[in-house]
């Protein structure tokens, strides 16, 4: 996917009046991102200053390790959080300019569905079992757009249609259990982009499903992304499956970016040794529940994250500044960022 920065000319008419529009085609700015959970053990520091940008047209995968913050990050920008036990200590969310977190919730819910929307890593069991897909998805245009029954049942029928649902018309009125995984997912996705956002979330898009399924979705997300100038997110821990399609990947450790880069760059050469582990892993990506699998240890305790890198306990390059200073997230490369005292010696060694 090429980077554009045509904003959101392609979008439906019905979103033209839209009070946001890109700055410079930027849609999304994270700032020094911090979420922290208090718990009855103590404060677990899920994100510990996440920064990054997204723009009209991009893709931006974020890849980790489970529990690495990746949902927690899509939970803080769309606004779901529950607070408490969640707390947000300090950081900024800007999508178009304006500020999400401090934005009151009246506002914020015109911005969540229409202009932010999400896939949810639980999504295949997340429709309603009791009620057919179509209404499901004509609910969005009543709620949202205030459309009576027949005419959103009609869009229903349309947006089954372009995420390829065969013979949608006859299936609108069919429940969730009467489509595969791979359908409902579609369902999913057609939900999510009945409002026409802007951006798009997806966060696991493909998890629970087999593998020519899940080329088939990433191939449906990113015709989608082209054909409307969205910002997508993908969320994976499989770097295989977002390899086509994303622009940019920020690989994420024990809630923060430790590197980001153009895709080809990063695969050509790794400048952190998470990242040059997670590369090493990629052999066994065929093999179910063996990716990630080639670096040892594990990923800390967000209650007692270790000072210095928090990666240094598992990382074959640290040295003792490794377990005093933390590296901070630095330009190590025209376009590439790496969070680590030694990125030169990665990038080139
Ligand atoms: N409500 C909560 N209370 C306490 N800790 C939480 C809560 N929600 C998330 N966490 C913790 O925050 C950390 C980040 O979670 P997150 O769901 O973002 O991980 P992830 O990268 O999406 O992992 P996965 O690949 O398994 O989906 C985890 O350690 C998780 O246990
Ligand atoms: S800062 Fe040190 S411990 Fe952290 S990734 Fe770099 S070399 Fe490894
Ligand atoms: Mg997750």
């Amino acid at each position: 996917m090429s980077t554009t920065h045509t904003a959101r000319h392609a979008r439906a008419p019905q979103e033209a009046g839209s009070a946001y529009q890109p700055i410079d085609g930027r849609l999304l700015d994270v700032e020094d991102l911090h979420v922290e959970f208090h718990t009855d053990d103590g404060i677990a520091r899920a994100i510990n200053g996440v920064n990054f940008t997204l723009d009209a047209g991009e893709t931006l995968a974020i890849l980790g390790e489970s529990g690495s913050g990746k949902s927690v990050t899509a939970q803080a920008i769309m606004g779901i959080l529950d607070m408490p036990p969640a707390k947000i200590p300090q950081g900024s969310v800007r999508y178009c300019g304006q500020e999400l977190l401090t934005m009151p919730e009246d506002q914020r819910r015109h911005v969540r569905g229409p202009e932010i929307s999400m896939i949810f890593q639980d999504a295949l069991s997340s429709l309603n079992p009791v009620f057919p897909v179509g209404w499901q998805i004509a609910e969005m245009f009543r709620q949202h757009r205030g459309m009576n029954k027949s005419d959103s049942l009609e869009q229903a029928v349309r947006l089954m249609e372009r995420v390829a649902i065969p013979g949608a018309k006859s299936r609108v009125k069919a429940f969730p259990h009467q489509f595969s995984g791979g359908m409902r997912q579609r369902i999913m996705i057609a939900m999510a982009i009945a409002l026409d956002p802007a951006v798009l979330i997806a966060d696991e898009p493909t998890t629970a499903l087999d593998v020519t399924v899940q080329a088939q979705i990433m191939g449906l997300l990113a015709e989608l992304q082209q054909e409307r100038q969205m910002g997508l997110i993908l969320i994976t821990h499989d770097l295989g499956v977002v390899a086509d399609v994303a622009d940019r990947i920020a690989v994420m450790y024990a809630g923060r970016i430790v590197e980001q880069a153009d895709v080809y760059e990063l695969y050509r050469k790794p400048a952190h040794p998470y990242t040059k582990g997670l590369l090493d892993s990629i052999p066994r990506l065929d093999q179910k529940g063996e990716t990630l699998s080639a670096i040892g240890g594990l990923p800390p305790n967000l209650l007692r994250i270790p000072p210095g890198c928090s990666f240094n306990p598992r990382c074959r390059y640290a040295q003792d500044v490794c377990r005093q200073d933390r590296p901070e997230l630095l330009e190590v490369a025209p376009g590439r960022l790496s969070a680590c005292h030694f990125s030169q010696e990665v990038l080139h060694g």
